[in-house]
């Protein structure tokens, strides 16, 4: 069983009703999905995966096995013998990218290669919104607009480059643990050769086969409330292996902290449908998701402050 992969350029030809099922399709039956032909440059993305690697080498990769908390933590297990695994973190290298961070100060390029992908992905994320907005017979636009809580730029627009190094005790520990994610639409940039995303289907783990040069789609938490649970955000995860450093750079278009979020009503009225989820600002759902994100997401619904 592989997740759907649709070609992104048949939205804007004579197949755009076949592109639009296609998206209902990944958006209902999986919560993630490829696309293809999205219209970023090859040669962009060429760049991107030689800009980060190299950032990892130069600037991360030694500090990661000298000092982080997962290779010290993982070595006093394995001392221990105990047969215990590591349960409350990563193996995991991140750092995050919005329109203010600190840039990796020993990397030519960095700064410049991913301002200008993050803002091309940007653009893909609101053209899949808008898609998803016709799919859900709701205001072209209105994903958008709940995102940024209005007219004007408010949501948040963050990048996220992670990197799996090898693992000389890959049972012991998870490379990312399961989880949903908590905002709106996710769109990851894997590995062409690493590969170690899982997702969880019908209650079993399947692989997100890895394509050269596709975006993976997935809806977080905020897409399953404001569709009313037609599009329901997906658990997954990524397992580490003992050879081989899977590099990845998953992009966010979430809600504003101060947005408020409900299943859009005109979605409901329409369909004569029951309310499912609660209404509540996002910055309070993230001080509960903080807390529970690897733990069901159900309970995050009912803890959230309501509006
Ligand atoms: C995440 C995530 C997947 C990956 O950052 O939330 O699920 O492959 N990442 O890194
Ligand atoms: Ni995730």
């Amino acid at each position: 069983m592989a997740i759907p992969v649709i070609d992104f350029s048949k939205l804007d030809g004579e197949e755009r009703a076949m592109a639009l099922a296609q998206i209902a399709n990944g958006c209902e039956e999986w919560g993630f999905f490829q696309l293809v032909n999205h219209g970023i440059s090859v040669e962009l993305l060429e760049r991107v995966k030689r800009v980060t690697s190299e950032c990892y080498k130069l600037e991360r990769e030694d500090k990661f096995f000298k000092k982080s908390a997962p290779v010290k933590l993982l070595k006093e297990l394995v001392e221990k013998k105990s047969g215990d695994k590591l349960e409350n973190i990563d193996w995991e290298d991140v750092f995050l990218l919005s329109d203010d961070n600190e840039w990796p100060p020993k990397t030519p390029g960095f700064k410049e290669i991913m301002t200008e992908y993050r803002a091309e992905l940007k653009k893909l994320a609101e053209k899949l919104m808008e898609a998803m907005d016709e799919n859900l017979g709701i205001p072209k636009g209105y994903i958008q607009k709940t995102f940024n809580g209005g007219d004007g730029e408010k949501a948040f627009f963050g990048t996220k480059v992670s990197h799996y190094p090898p693992c000389p005790h890959p049972e012991m520990v998870n490379g990312l643990r399961a989880h949903t994610d908590a905002g709106g639409v996710i769109l990851l940039f894997q590995d062409d050769e690493v590969d170690g995303l899982q997702i969880l289907k019908n209650g079993e783990w399947i692989d997100v086969q890895p394509i050269p040069n596709s975006i993976v789609i997935n809806t977080g938490d905020q897409i399953e409330v404001l569709s009313n649970g037609r599009y329901k955000s997906v658990w997954h995860r990524v397992n580490v292996i003992p050879n081989g450093t899977r590099r990845s750079i998953a992009s966010f278009y979430n809600p504003s902290y101060d947005a408020t979020i409900e299943p859009a009503t005109q979605l409901i009225k329409k369909e004569n449908k029951e309310v499912k989820y609660p209404k509540f600002v996002f910055g309070d759902y993230m001080s509960v998701y903080t807390k529970q994100k690897f733990l069901p997401k159900e309970p995050r619904f009912k803890a959230v402050r309501t509006v």
